[in-house]
């Protein structure tokens, strides 16, 4: 935005020095900067409204490969309420984004163990979760422990090698996160609800089906502390719809799921977010939480 203004300047002092003899060549550089200066203000108002009634600006785009983006915002008074874990506990809040850590190859791995699993029940509304952790698995309008519906049928699902890389891909996350936040990796600790998720745009049947509404990790689940989500499909090409957008006061700023991305945050109400809903096609992510309480930690899910 500083290109525009800052040009101008430059322009206008030059010219000030030979106004007498160069009026008609001024007038004409005048035209030129107004024109150039509409150009730069259309084309930003268009690249800021999405299709939204307000105003939406781009985090991330399917279509770029971000090494490490990160944005620093202030924190929200909501950790105060409850028990600080100096070194955990956020002091630095904010954002950031990953193409970076997690590769393609490994998020169709990933991937396809959500499809498996999944391939097992299923919402009967758009959106159905697995949790690996606990084995909650919907089915129809509520859920199942996978474990104890499937007993020892579920080694023909899942193999060591699968939890093998759900915990190297879980353990490259949280470094990740340590690494932005300043932390130490050991001091974080995985929680619960840590699962994957499909939606797809089947009408809602219960409430656990409604996805879209705008919320606050940090409210919802009073364990949180990071929130992290690696995208297992890609948007505008496996599914329409479906970017995570946080709701500040002055825009709304998106992200595009793009494969092996991965997406981080802070989970008090700085943070406030939510998902567009799906209009087309299959989205399926995994939501890996973390906390800064030893007493809220699990463990890595483990075959039975
Ligand atoms: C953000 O999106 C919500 C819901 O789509 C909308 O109601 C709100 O006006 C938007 N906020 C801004 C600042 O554009
Ligand atoms: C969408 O998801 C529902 C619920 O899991 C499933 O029953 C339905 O077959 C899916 N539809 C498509 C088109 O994939």
């Amino acid at each position: 935005m500083a290109a525009g203004p800052d040009r101008g300047g430059r322009r206008h002092s030059s010219a000030k020095k030979s106004r007498g003899q160069q009026e008609p060549r001024w007038g004409w550089l005048k035209a030129a900067f107004l024109l150039s200066a509409a150009a730069i203000g259309g084309l930003l108002s268009w690249s800021y409204l999405g299709t939204e009634d307000g105003v939406t600006e781009v985090l991330a785009r399917h279509s770029e490969n971000l090494q490490d983006k990160f944005i620093e915002i202030p924190c929200s008074e909501d950790y105060d309420g409850h028990k600080r874990f100096e070194g955990c506990t956020p002091r630095k809040c904010g954002r950031g984004v990953t193409d970076a850590i997690i590769t393609r190859e490994e998020a169709e791995r990933i991937r396809r163990i959500a499809e498996r699993g999944l391939s097992l029940g299923g919402s009967d509304g758009g959106a159905s979760i697995l949790d690996l952790h606990s084995g909650a698995l919907s089915l129809g309008k509520h859920f199942v422990n996978l474990y104890r519906y499937f007993g020892d049928k579920i080694q023909d699902i899942f193999t060591e090698e699968d939890f093998a890389l759900y915990r190297d891909v879980r353990r490259r996350v949280q470094q990740r996160i340590a690494q932005a936040f300043g932390i130490h990796s050991a001091s974080m600790y995985l929680t619960k609800p840590t699962f994957f998720s499909r939606i797809n745009n089947t009408e809602a049947k219960t409430t656990h089906d409604e996805y879209w509404h705008p919320h606050v990790d940090k409210v919802t689940y009073g364990s949180f502390d990071y929130t992290s989500l690696l995208y297992l499909s890609d948007y505008a090409e496996d599914f329409g719809g479906g970017q995570f957008v946080f709701m500040d006061a002055s825009s709304n700023k998106t992200i595009e799921p793009r494969i092996g991305r991965v997406s981080f945050f802070t989970s008090g109400s700085e943070n406030l977010h939510r998902v567009e809903k799906v209009h087309w096609g299959t989205r399926y992510a995994i939501t890996i939480s973390f906390t800064c309480n030893p007493d809220h930690g699990i463990g890595d899910p483990v075959l039975p």
